[in-house]
């Protein structure tokens, strides 16, 4: 019998798509800390500070920025990527992040439980970016999580003026997001560990 894995220590890294200080996808990486259970650690990155992605300037090596990202997306157990959709696709600055995470050896979305939430203005709220992000993500290998999809659409209304996540829905959306994260990674625990058992 393989040995279960209880949902203990996951750490969950949230990539938000948005640089704005307000951001309310940054808004909704700060609630994904609050719904989620004690076993649950969530940290939140900031994709301020990368640079434009440039092949000469990779010759020289990682800039400090994306290096320190890479290894923080390498140590996560999961990543959660929100997005807003800028004309119907997903910002360029997460695009740009996700081409300098790709490069260099042991590319560190490939394998990793990655799941994805938009939050936009618009009464889809981003669906059309969580498409696009879908293909890439394939690409890289990640085992993304089809279900459940989050989706925050006419958003303005559901975050108060501080930025809280205010609609109930909502919240309870997002806590089952973050299990189903959770409850990935044990899964991956487990079959590692039956793996390493045979
Ligand atoms: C360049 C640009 C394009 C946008 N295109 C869309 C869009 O296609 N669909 C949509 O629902 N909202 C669109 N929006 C509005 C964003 O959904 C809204 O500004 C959202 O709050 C941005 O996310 P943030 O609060 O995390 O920064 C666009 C905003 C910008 C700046």
């Amino acid at each position: 019998m393989p040995r279960t894995h209880a949902l203990a220590d996951t750490r969950i890294l949230v990539i938000p798509g948005s640089l704005r200080r307000a951001s309310l996808n940054k808004a909704l990486g700060r609630a994904a800390a609050e719904v989620a259970p004690a076993h649950v650690a969530i940290e939140i990155a900031d994709l301020a500070g990368i640079p434009l992605y440039d092949d000469d300037v990779y010759a020289h090596g990682l800039p400090e920025v994306v290096a320190s990202l890479r290894q923080r997306v390498a140590e996560a157990d999961a990543v959660l990527i929100v997005t807003p959709e800028y004309n119907f696709s997903y910002p360029g600055v997460l695009k740009n992040a996700i081409d300098w995470l790709s490069r260099g050896k042991e590319q560190p979305f490939r394998g990793k439980p990655t799941a994805m939430a938009s939050v936009a203005a618009g009464a889809l709220g981003g669906i059309r970016a969580q498409v696009a992000l879908r293909e890439v993500l394939h690409y890289l290998e990640t085992d993304t999580l089809e279900r459940p999809e989050l989706v925050v659409g006419s958003a303005n209304a559901k975050f108060d003026a501080s930025g809280k996540l205010t609609d109930e829905p909502t919240r309870a959306q997002l806590a089952k997001l973050i299990a189903s994260i959770a409850e990935r990674v044990a899964r991956n625990r487990t079959i590692a560990a039956a793996c390493a058992e045979a």
